[in-house]
């Protein structure tokens, strides 16, 4: 019997997070901050750091987890795509790294650099080439390590982020992916930005200057709740499917006020937008790969649900997907 092969499925998730929780509490203690300001404008109530993990020790052990989970060996997997914008060294990429630490010999394997919709580009990346039958099964990941690039002196943006790794096990099958929108607004870049190392070669005069993120949180917040709501609907038109059709809306976890705005700007009801930044802050790409595996280890997700994903952030980039589980 011939198999046609159409999209490509999740077929299992994994995460970790460090285990050092850092509670609205412990920064008041150690900056001019509150639980009442932290809680009241962005929903968060804690977040992990690292101590000795890294970004790919978390990525490692999430990629782990996903394949136990999904029932696939090392071996299985062709391609291993991570998003991710901490990688700990400039090169080898994060990808390179995992393939190393799980044994995924023969997989190919790269970075994505797409802040919070690191794994959603990634998910559409591995389904483009498990569509064109290129490959057959692609972990898919959303790794960050956020605490060494934020300026622990800022207390408008450090208080907002934590760090952790997502997986997903994708493989090509009959059912899965039924639409994908994605997006990038580069003349709006500086919104939401960290400069990597300066020019600093024997011809040219620079000071180092080690940059943190830097943000301006309104832009930020108008770009999202203007934007995510038309790339949810985009993938639903195209699937011929409403919102009524969709189990959850699975976020990016940057600000509770954002999923409550999008929720209502959908007119659908907050209760299918499952929420892990009161526990875990804003990963960025972890985000939705963290969460989904939250729901999954839960019993959230059943068989023939429609769930959509949805990331934006930096760059500005924005990216939404509608799996059927
Ligand atoms: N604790 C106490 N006070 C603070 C803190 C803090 N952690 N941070 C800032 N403040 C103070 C400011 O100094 C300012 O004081 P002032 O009025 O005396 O000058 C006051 O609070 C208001 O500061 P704003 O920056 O104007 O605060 P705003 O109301 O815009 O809220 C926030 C900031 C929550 C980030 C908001 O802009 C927002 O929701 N943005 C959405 C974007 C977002 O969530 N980004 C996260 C990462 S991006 C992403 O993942 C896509």
């Amino acid at each position: 019997m011939v198999i046609a092969i159409m999209t490509s499925r999740i077929i299992g998730t994994g995460s970790f997070v460090p285990e050092t929780v850092v509670t609205n509490d412990d920064l008041s203690k150690i900056m001019d901050t509150s639980d009442e300001w932290i809680a009241g404008r962005t929903g968060i109530r804690e977040r992990r750091l690292v101590k000795e993990e890294t970004t790919a020790s978390m990525s490692a052990e999430a990629a782990r987890r996903a394949m136990q989970n999904a029932g696939v060996t090392a071996e299985e997997i062709d391609l291993i795509i991570v998003g991710t914008i901490t990688g700990d060294y400039v090169t080898p990429s994060t990808a390179c790294e995992v393939q190393a630490a799980i044994g995924a010999d023969k997989a190919v394997v790269f970075d994505i650099n797409a802040a919070c919709s690191g794994f959603v580009f990634a998910l559409i990346t591995a389904h483009a080439y498990l569509n064109a039958g290129i490959y057959k099964t692609a972990l898919v990941l959303g790794a960050e390590t956020l605490s060494k690039i934020m300026d622990w002196n800022d207390r408008s943006t450090c208080v907002l982020f934590g760090d952790g790794a997502g997986a997903a096990v994708v493989r090509a099958d009959e059912t899965g992916i039924m639409s994908f929108d994605q997006g990038a607004d580069g003349s709006k870049g500086m919104v939401l930005a960290c400069r990597n190392r300066v020019n600093n070669n024997p011809f040219v005069k620079n000071d180092i200057v080690h940059d943190y993120v830097s943000m301006d949180g309104q832009e930020v917040y108008k770009f999202a709740v203007s934007t995510v709501p038309k790339s949810i609907q985009k993938v639903l038109d195209e699937a011929n499917l409403t919102t009524e059709d969709i189990s959850y809306f699975v976020l990016h976890q940057a600000n509770i006020r954002i999923i409550q705005s999008v929720a209502k700007r959908l007119k659908v009801s907050e209760d299918k937008f499952p929420i892990s930044l009161d526990h875990l802050g804003n990963i960025s790409a972890g985000s939705v790969p963290i969460l989904l595996d939250e729901m999954n280890q839960k019993g959230m997700l059943q068989k023939g649900d429609k769930i959509v994903l949805s990331g934006f952030g930096a760059g500005l980039t924005w990216g939404s997907v509608l799996v059927e589980w």
